[in-house]
């Protein structure tokens, strides 16, 4: 069976990626893992790509003057690698609005909230402090606004009495290692195979 490749942007442990990785392993699996790029060189996934043999590259944001141009090397790398969809997992920066276009339709995130509640770079601590009786994850396909775009899958789950941040989005994370993967699968499946 032909896979999608995909390149997946982390910036720190990469669970998610791991997720990724892991379904790909499977013969059914519609995509593969070509690529993995990590905006900081102390990313723990940079460990779990080149485990698994995957290429693993460091662009670092510091070493551009602009988004735009460090968006261009992430770009160049991708298609070296001839990606076909991106996935962002716990990738925390912003994307400049030619990457997202260029990308369209074929740019995934996974975010800690059921969006539209929660956007932005600290959704679990945020959900925690609003007091909501309910949290979840949500994959959505990119767009220029901030954690908007079309969802594909989202899971829910209760917040217990006694949650911290880190007992929440542990939980969190293994929903979104469910539905990450599984979400890409219909991505895939919606695009023609080239
Ligand atoms: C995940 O919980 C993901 O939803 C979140 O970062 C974590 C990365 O974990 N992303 C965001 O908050 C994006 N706004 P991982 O590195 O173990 O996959």
């Amino acid at each position: 069976m032909a896979k999608h490749k995909i390149g997946v942007l982390i910036s720190g442990g990469g669970s998610n990626l791991q997720a990724l990785i892991d379904a790909s392993a499977k013969a059914d699996y519609p995509a593969s893992v070509a690529v993995v790029i990590s905006n900081r060189e102390d990313a723990y996934g940079l460990n779990r790509a080149r485990e698994h043999d995957i290429p693993a590259h460091i662009i670092n944001h510091k070493d551009y003057n602009t988004r735009e141009a460090f968006d261009d090397a992430m770009q160049d790398m991708l298609e070296r690698h001839n990606v076909e969809i991106v996935c962002l997992a716990g990738f925390m920066r912003l994307l400049s609005p030619k990457f997202v276009a260029r990308w369209q339709g074929r740019l995934l995130n996974i975010h800690p909230s059921l969006l539209p509640s929660f956007k932005g770079a600290h959704a679990v601590r945020d959900a925690l402090a609003a007091g909501t009786k309910e949290s979840g994850c949500t994959v959505h396909l990119v767009t220029d606004e901030l954690d908007s775009g079309p969802i594909l899958l989202q899971a829910k789950l209760p917040v217990l009495p006694g949650d911290t941040e880190e007992t929440l989005h542990f939980r969190i994370h293994e929903a979104e290692h469910r539905i990450y993967p599984e979400a890409l699968r219909i991505l895939c499946e919606k695009q023609p195979k080239k």
